[in-house]
Protein backbone atom coordinates (compact mmCIF):
# COMPACT_ATOMS: atom_id res chain seq x y z
CA UNK A 1 0.00 0.00 0.00
CA UNK A 2 1.16 3.38 -0.57
CA UNK A 3 1.88 6.00 2.00
CA UNK A 4 1.40 9.72 1.57
CA UNK A 5 2.51 12.83 3.65
CA UNK A 6 0.60 15.93 2.64
CA UNK A 7 2.03 19.06 4.50
CA UNK A 8 1.30 22.63 4.33
CA UNK A 9 4.01 24.98 4.71
CA UNK A 10 2.11 28.27 5.83
CA UNK A 11 5.51 30.27 5.16
CA UNK A 12 4.92 33.73 7.00
CA UNK A 13 1.41 33.59 6.65
CA UNK A 14 -1.74 33.99 9.16
CA UNK A 15 -2.10 35.34 12.77
CA UNK A 16 -2.90 33.46 15.20
CA UNK A 17 -6.71 33.96 14.58
CA UNK A 18 -6.04 33.13 10.65
CA UNK A 19 -4.47 29.61 11.84
CA UNK A 20 -7.24 28.80 13.54
CA UNK A 21 -10.08 29.20 11.05
CA UNK A 22 -7.81 27.63 8.61
CA UNK A 23 -6.84 24.75 10.92
CA UNK A 24 -10.88 24.40 11.70
CA UNK A 25 -11.53 24.18 8.05
CA UNK A 26 -8.95 21.41 7.79
CA UNK A 27 -10.32 19.53 10.42
CA UNK A 28 -13.86 19.36 9.77
CA UNK A 29 -13.15 17.47 6.76
CA UNK A 30 -11.25 14.72 8.41
CA UNK A 31 -12.56 12.07 10.95
CA UNK A 32 -10.93 11.61 13.99
CA UNK A 33 -9.92 8.37 13.43
CA UNK A 34 -8.97 9.57 9.77
CA UNK A 35 -5.44 7.68 8.82
CA UNK A 36 -5.70 7.07 5.09
CA UNK A 37 -3.15 9.70 4.46
CA UNK A 38 -0.56 11.52 6.93
CA UNK A 39 -2.03 15.38 7.51
CA UNK A 40 0.74 17.47 8.50
CA UNK A 41 0.37 21.20 9.18
CA UNK A 42 3.31 24.14 9.33
CA UNK A 43 2.19 27.26 10.46
CA UNK A 44 4.50 29.95 11.26
CA UNK A 45 5.80 29.35 14.96
CA UNK A 46 3.34 32.57 16.60
CA UNK A 47 0.75 30.08 15.32
CA UNK A 48 1.63 26.50 16.22
CA UNK A 49 0.25 26.69 19.61
CA UNK A 50 -3.13 28.22 18.72
CA UNK A 51 -3.04 25.43 15.66
CA UNK A 52 -2.74 22.78 18.22
CA UNK A 53 -5.47 23.74 20.30
CA UNK A 54 -7.75 23.12 17.36
CA UNK A 55 -6.25 20.04 15.96
CA UNK A 56 -5.79 18.45 19.06
CA UNK A 57 -7.24 14.49 19.43
CA UNK A 58 -7.08 14.44 15.55
CA UNK A 59 -4.66 12.88 13.80
CA UNK A 60 -3.24 15.60 11.83
CA UNK A 61 0.30 16.29 12.93
CA UNK A 62 2.45 19.82 13.32
CA UNK A 63 5.33 20.44 12.01
CA UNK A 64 7.82 24.24 12.59
CA UNK A 65 9.21 25.57 9.35
CA UNK A 66 12.82 25.93 10.82
CA UNK A 67 15.25 25.77 13.69
CA UNK A 68 18.21 26.39 14.70
CA UNK A 69 20.65 22.93 15.75
CA UNK A 70 21.69 24.70 19.02
CA UNK A 71 19.83 23.06 21.99
CA UNK A 72 19.91 26.52 23.65
CA UNK A 73 21.66 29.81 24.33
CA UNK A 74 22.45 33.58 23.29
CA UNK A 75 21.00 32.68 19.83
CA UNK A 76 18.77 35.88 19.35
CA UNK A 77 15.27 35.24 17.23
CA UNK A 78 16.18 31.23 16.60
CA UNK A 79 13.67 28.64 17.84
CA UNK A 80 15.30 25.13 18.98
CA UNK A 81 13.94 21.90 18.46
CA UNK A 82 13.00 21.22 21.93
CA UNK A 83 10.65 24.19 22.27
CA UNK A 84 8.85 22.92 18.78
CA UNK A 85 8.69 19.60 20.31
CA UNK A 86 7.33 20.63 23.51
CA UNK A 87 4.52 22.69 21.19
CA UNK A 88 3.28 19.78 19.66
CA UNK A 89 5.30 19.38 16.43
CA UNK A 90 6.51 16.21 14.92
CA UNK A 91 8.44 17.32 12.20
CA UNK A 92 10.79 20.05 11.12
CA UNK A 93 11.30 21.47 7.80
CA UNK A 94 14.95 22.16 7.06
CA UNK A 95 16.68 23.71 4.49
CA UNK A 96 13.55 25.43 2.13
CA UNK A 97 15.01 26.93 -0.65
CA UNK A 98 13.71 30.35 0.77
CA UNK A 99 15.67 29.42 3.84
CA UNK A 100 18.76 29.21 1.40
CA UNK A 101 18.45 31.86 -0.49
CA UNK A 102 17.39 34.55 1.68
CA UNK A 103 18.68 33.28 4.44
CA UNK A 104 22.05 31.53 3.32
CA UNK A 105 21.59 28.76 4.80
CA UNK A 106 23.95 25.86 3.23
CA UNK A 107 24.09 21.96 2.94
CA UNK A 108 25.99 22.04 5.83
CA UNK A 109 24.14 23.73 8.29
CA UNK A 110 21.07 22.06 6.76
CA UNK A 111 22.44 18.47 7.90
CA UNK A 112 23.40 20.32 11.27
CA UNK A 113 19.44 21.13 11.70
CA UNK A 114 18.75 17.62 10.24
CA UNK A 115 20.91 15.72 12.76
CA UNK A 116 19.62 17.73 15.86
CA UNK A 117 16.27 17.30 14.55
CA UNK A 118 16.67 13.30 14.72
CA UNK A 119 18.67 13.77 17.74
CA UNK A 120 15.25 15.55 19.31
CA UNK A 121 13.32 12.56 18.20
CA UNK A 122 11.85 14.82 15.90
CA UNK A 123 11.55 14.05 11.82
CA UNK A 124 13.06 16.29 9.45
CA UNK A 125 11.69 17.14 5.99
CA UNK A 126 14.84 17.78 4.14
CA UNK A 127 14.39 19.98 0.97
CA UNK A 128 16.48 19.77 -2.03
CA UNK A 129 16.28 20.95 -6.00
CA UNK A 130 17.27 22.60 -8.36
CA UNK A 131 16.90 26.61 -9.74
CA UNK A 132 16.20 27.41 -13.19
CA UNK A 133 19.75 28.33 -14.36
CA UNK A 134 20.63 25.11 -12.75
CA UNK A 135 18.30 23.27 -14.43
CA UNK A 136 19.22 25.28 -17.52
CA UNK A 137 22.93 24.42 -17.35
CA UNK A 138 21.79 20.58 -17.19
CA UNK A 139 23.17 20.49 -13.52
CA UNK A 140 19.94 18.82 -12.36
CA UNK A 141 21.31 15.90 -11.07
CA UNK A 142 24.72 16.42 -10.27
CA UNK A 143 23.04 19.42 -7.85
CA UNK A 144 20.10 17.01 -6.35
CA UNK A 145 23.51 14.04 -5.93
CA UNK A 146 25.56 16.99 -3.39
CA UNK A 147 22.34 18.42 -1.43
CA UNK A 148 21.03 14.72 -0.59
CA UNK A 149 24.93 13.45 -0.08
CA UNK A 150 25.75 16.93 2.03
CA UNK A 151 22.58 17.17 3.79
CA UNK A 152 22.62 13.41 4.45
CA UNK A 153 26.23 13.01 5.94
CA UNK A 154 26.00 11.50 9.76
CA UNK A 155 22.72 10.52 9.73
CA UNK A 156 22.43 6.84 11.10
CA UNK A 157 20.79 4.03 9.72
CA UNK A 158 18.36 3.90 12.07
CA UNK A 159 17.51 7.27 11.69
CA UNK A 160 16.84 7.11 8.03
CA UNK A 161 13.57 5.86 8.60
CA UNK A 162 12.86 9.23 10.40
CA UNK A 163 13.43 11.40 7.43
CA UNK A 164 11.46 12.68 4.37
CA UNK A 165 13.00 13.94 1.76
CA UNK A 166 10.93 17.00 -0.45
CA UNK A 167 11.85 17.54 -3.67
CA UNK A 168 11.14 21.31 -4.95
CA UNK A 169 12.76 22.75 -7.36
CA UNK A 170 12.82 26.21 -7.16
CA UNK A 171 11.30 27.47 -10.40
CA UNK A 172 8.45 25.67 -9.60
CA UNK A 173 8.41 27.50 -6.49
CA UNK A 174 5.37 30.16 -6.13
CA UNK A 175 5.50 30.33 -9.82
CA UNK A 176 1.99 28.68 -10.74
CA UNK A 177 4.27 26.27 -12.99
CA UNK A 178 4.21 23.42 -11.36
CA UNK A 179 7.17 20.46 -12.35
CA UNK A 180 5.36 18.07 -15.35
CA UNK A 181 4.97 14.71 -14.76
CA UNK A 182 8.08 13.13 -16.63
CA UNK A 183 10.40 15.71 -15.08
CA UNK A 184 9.07 14.53 -11.51
CA UNK A 185 9.18 11.32 -12.27
CA UNK A 186 12.92 11.42 -13.14
CA UNK A 187 14.24 13.47 -10.36
CA UNK A 188 12.39 10.86 -8.05
CA UNK A 189 13.30 8.39 -10.00
CA UNK A 190 17.05 9.25 -9.26
CA UNK A 191 16.65 11.00 -5.41
CA UNK A 192 15.35 6.81 -4.49
CA UNK A 193 18.12 5.64 -6.48
CA UNK A 194 21.04 7.86 -4.46
CA UNK A 195 18.41 7.26 -1.07
CA UNK A 196 19.60 3.47 -1.73
CA UNK A 197 22.78 4.31 -2.33
CA UNK A 198 22.92 6.11 0.90
CA UNK A 199 20.71 3.99 3.10
CA UNK A 200 20.99 0.12 1.56
CA UNK A 201 18.34 -0.55 4.55
CA UNK A 202 15.93 2.26 4.54
CA UNK A 203 16.35 3.75 1.02
CA UNK A 204 13.62 2.43 -0.33
CA UNK A 205 10.68 3.38 2.31
CA UNK A 206 12.18 7.20 2.68
CA UNK A 207 9.31 9.43 1.55
CA UNK A 208 10.22 11.65 -0.85
CA UNK A 209 7.30 14.63 -1.47
CA UNK A 210 6.89 16.79 -4.32
CA UNK A 211 6.96 20.44 -3.90
CA UNK A 212 6.06 23.68 -6.62
CA UNK A 213 3.05 24.83 -7.27
CA UNK A 214 0.95 21.83 -6.53
CA UNK A 215 -2.81 22.65 -6.37
CA UNK A 216 -6.02 20.92 -7.33
CA UNK A 217 -5.32 20.72 -10.79
CA UNK A 218 -2.40 18.71 -10.92
CA UNK A 219 -1.99 16.86 -7.18
CA UNK A 220 -3.81 13.95 -9.06
CA UNK A 221 -1.25 13.36 -11.63
CA UNK A 222 1.45 14.04 -9.60
CA UNK A 223 0.61 12.52 -6.12
CA UNK A 224 0.15 9.02 -9.16
CA UNK A 225 3.79 9.43 -9.73
CA UNK A 226 6.41 6.14 -9.08
CA UNK A 227 8.17 7.15 -5.82
CA UNK A 228 6.47 10.57 -5.06
CA UNK A 229 5.36 10.07 -1.67
CA UNK A 230 3.26 13.31 -1.10
CA UNK A 231 3.08 17.13 -1.36
CA UNK A 232 5.09 19.97 0.27
CA UNK A 233 2.05 22.63 -0.39
CA UNK A 234 2.69 26.42 0.16
CA UNK A 235 0.38 28.87 -1.45
CA UNK A 236 -2.43 26.46 -1.81
CA UNK A 237 -2.23 25.10 2.04
CA UNK A 238 -3.58 28.06 2.81
CA UNK A 239 -6.81 27.70 1.07
CA UNK A 240 -8.64 24.87 3.17
CA UNK A 241 -10.84 23.91 0.63
CA UNK A 242 -7.73 23.12 -2.20
CA UNK A 243 -5.68 21.45 0.78
CA UNK A 244 -8.76 19.27 1.36
CA UNK A 245 -8.94 18.26 -2.36
CA UNK A 246 -5.16 17.63 -2.64
CA UNK A 247 -5.49 15.84 0.87
CA UNK A 248 -8.19 13.54 -0.91
CA UNK A 249 -6.69 13.12 -4.65
CA UNK A 250 -3.88 11.05 -2.59
CA UNK A 251 -6.84 8.42 -1.41
CA UNK A 252 -7.37 7.10 -4.68
CA UNK A 253 -3.86 5.70 -4.97
CA UNK A 254 -4.07 4.00 -1.47
CA UNK A 255 -6.81 2.08 -2.68
CA UNK A 256 -9.90 3.80 -0.60
P1 LIG B 1 4.03 26.70 -3.60
O1 LIG B 1 3.13 25.51 -3.42
O2 LIG B 1 3.39 28.00 -3.22
O3 LIG B 1 4.64 26.71 -4.97
O4 LIG B 1 5.23 26.52 -2.56
C1 LIG B 1 5.87 25.30 -2.49
C2 LIG B 1 6.76 25.30 -1.32
O5 LIG B 1 7.72 26.04 -1.25
C3 LIG B 1 6.41 24.39 -0.20
O6 LIG B 1 7.44 24.31 0.72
Amino acid sequence: MRKYLIAGNWKMNTTAEEAMEISSKIKAAFPYDYNKIAILLCPPFTSIHSVSGIIQGTSIALGGQNCYYEPKGAFTGEISINMLGHLGCSHIIVGHSERRKYFHENDDIINKKAIAVLSGNLKPIICIGETLEERQEGKTFDILQTQLEQCLKNISTDNSEKITIAYEPVWAIGTGLAATPAQIAEAHHFIRQKLIEIFPVHGQQILIQYGGSVDSSNCKSILGIENVGGALVGGASLKPDVFIDIIKSAEFYVGV
